[in-house]
């Protein structure tokens, strides 16, 4: 806990001058706020022993003094300690998220979208807490206990030894107690609110499927629990929070009224002035304001730290995909050649065996095979989304291992096999792929892949929302969007991984044509399992279970009547069947 405590700190060592001005501002306040209490019931004490006004000018000037300045002071502390706040969760947000970015997808692949989002959200927002709620209280407690010694010690130093043991003591005892009683349920609270996310997430994306099934009622029952637990915990929480506040009251009193058993004797013999046992009184009052943040601290610490630990989980694997030193190489030549590249997903079987093949720059290649040979795995290696465990990937001359994953993606494009579109317009998510396309330049991309005519009968044109993650389009649609954004990021080698699933006929003949007719320069990997017009490509390579089995040219292929012959044929009675 100390280490990740560290951890955090440091993260926000740039604020540090920032973070200390609050901390001693805060101080000030409540600096002020002593001093505002002393010297008001010095006057009202003094007043009521028909003191002449004149006698009182000094004590009414320290009321006005302190009433402005702790004013003055509060707005100070909080305007710093804020812009400080927003700074720090803006740096940490940029953090988080510039780590997660090279393990997306595949080291987050465990982690469920409503995971991620309390690790981006809330966790950041309780990592910031440490510093304003945890490090600033200690600093503010420790310059008041001075003070108030100093202060005290004017009367006499019985006094100020007096309270700093009892003022010292109450600031140790009731956070400790807080701390022991809520150090679990702080981790608890931050797994439930993660998990009652992930919950959410998961049940609203798949809500139809829920209602169809007849689940809705069970997954409610289950949303429920989770929320009951929480909710609980919260209470248990706010229960201690209630019983800090009592005990910190309890101990202001009991402070209170053990100097007033030393001090009332003193005013007896006459070693005192009566006046200022109220001044002594109420200075102790004002000052048990900082004691009153300690134990909230250490309720926030326990937090804080588990939240850092879950983002640090994540920071850290980049971590070590960082340490292999990457290059920012300018490619020189598209020649693609993969050597004896095996890879394993975390199961025992490879997904990948020996893999080794070739793609000359502008050369058409179709991967085909049946459903899990491996075809997707492929183009999660080509760009980079996976490292491969054995064998060698060349781009032109430089080595993949090399190669930064901006460098590949900036030469690779890629159709990916399930589509991703966001929420917004169909313009927005075109231009995710390449910034300042004119419009018509993006019609005619769109016309390329056939969407043309439903852009033009749209009301908005290119401006036409597409609902939340483009569910407003039919499944076609979306995958042909997805082509025409692939299109105009004009990269030398293009993927499709089963670019014409989910379209018809004449659309996939429209979208091989549009291939067809790419500029000859371009590589072009189709991945498919849908065997026409296949005499277009330049070379096909048949995997099945993670192998090569055969490649060739279509004529080849079928000459040669292995593995590709069957697939063919068994297509083509799959149609005589349906027809
Ligand atoms: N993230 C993953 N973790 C573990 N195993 C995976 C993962 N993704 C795929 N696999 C497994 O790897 C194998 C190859 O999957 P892949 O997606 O490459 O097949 P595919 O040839 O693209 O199939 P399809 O034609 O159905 O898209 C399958 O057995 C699959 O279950
Ligand atoms: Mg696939």
């Amino acid at each position: 806990m100390i280490k990740v405590f560290f951890r955090i700190v440091s993260l926000g060592k740039e604020y540090k001058y920032w973070m200390l001005l609050a901390a001693l501002i805060g101080f000030l306040t409540v600096g002020s706020g002593i001093g505002l209490m002393m010297t008001s019931s010095y006057l009202i004490a003094k007043a009521a022993l028909q003191t002449p006004i004149y006698q009182l000018q000094v004590a009414i000037v320290g009321v006005r003094f302190f009433g402005i300045s702790r004013g003055v002071f509060r707005y100070l502390e909080r305007y710093i300690s804020h812009n400080v706040t927003f700074k720090l969760l803006a740096k940490f947000r940029v953090w988080f998220f510039t780590a997660l970015v090279p393990i997306v997808p595949s080291k987050t692949i465990d982690l469920t979208s409503g995971d991620l989002l309390t690790r981006s959200i809330e966790d950041i927002e309780s990592i910031e807490h440490i510093f304003v709620r945890v490090i600033s209280p200690p600093f503010i407690f420790v310059a008041t206990a001075i003070l108030m010694f100093a202060l005290l010690n004017i009367f006499s130093i019985t006094y100020a030894i007096l309270f700093i043991i009892l003022f010292t003591g109450s600031a140790f005892a009731i956070p400790y107690l807080t701390f022991l009683l809520s150090n679990k349920i702080g981790k608890k609270i931050v797994l439930l609110k993660s998990q009652l996310k992930e919950f959410t997430v998961d049940s609203l994306q798949g809500i139809s499927e829920l209602i169809f099934y007849g689940q809705k009622d069970s997954w409610e029952n289950e949303f429920n629990k989770i929320q009951d637990q929480l909710i609980n915990a919260e209470y248990r929480m706010n229960n201690i929070k209630s019983l800090h506040e009592s005990l910190t009251g309890l101990a202001m009193n009991l402070t209170v009224a053990m100097m007033l058993l030393i001090a009332i004797p003193d005013v007896v013999t006459g070693a005192l002035n009566g006046v200022y046992l109220s001044v002594i009184s109420i200075g102790i009052m004002a000052a048990f304001e900082s004691v009153a943040q300690i134990p909230q601290a250490f309720q926030y610490l326990s937090k804080s730290t588990e939240a850092g630990k879950r983002l640090f989980d994540i920071v850290d694997t980049h971590k070590n995909e960082d340490e292999i030193n990457l290059t920012e190489s300018a490619i020189t030549g598209y020649n693609l050649r993969l050597e004896n590249i095996s890879f394993t997903y975390d199961t025992n079987n490879n997904a990948l065996s020996n893999i080794s093949f070739r793609i000359n720059e502008g050369e058409r290649v179709a991967i085909v095979g049946a459903s899990g040979a491996g075809k997707s795995t492929l183009v999660n290696i080509l760009t980079k989304l996976w490292d491969y465990n054995t064998g060698n990937i060349f781009i032109g001359n430089e080595n993949y291992k090399v190669l930064s994953s901006t460098n590949i993606r900036n030469i690779i494009s890629v159709v990916p096999q399930k589509v991703q579109l966001f929420t917004g317009t169909i313009k927005e998510n075109l231009l995710i792929a390449k910034d300042g396309v004119t419009d018509s330049e993006l019609m005619r991309v769109l016309s390329e892949v056939g969407l043309d005519s439903l852009i033009n009968s749209l009301p908005d044109k290119l401006n036409t929302n597409i609902g939340e993650l483009g569910q407003k389009l039919s499944g076609g649609e979306s995958k042909r969007l997805t082509i025409a954004r692939a299109l105009l990021r004009n990269s030398p080698i293009i993927i499709f991984d089963e670019a014409t699933s989910h379209v018809d006929n004449l659309t996939e003949k429209k979208i091989l044509e549009t291939i067809k007719e790419l500029p000859a320069t371009k590589s072009v990997i189709f991945i498919t399992h849908r065997l026409n017009q296949m005499d277009m490509f330049d070379n096909i390579i048949v995997l099945s279970n993670g192998r090569i089995v055969e490649s060739g040219t279509h004529t080849e292929l079928l000459a040669k009547g292995n593995f590709y012959k069957k697939l063919i044929d068994s297509q083509n009675q799959n149609i005589t069947l349906l027809s």
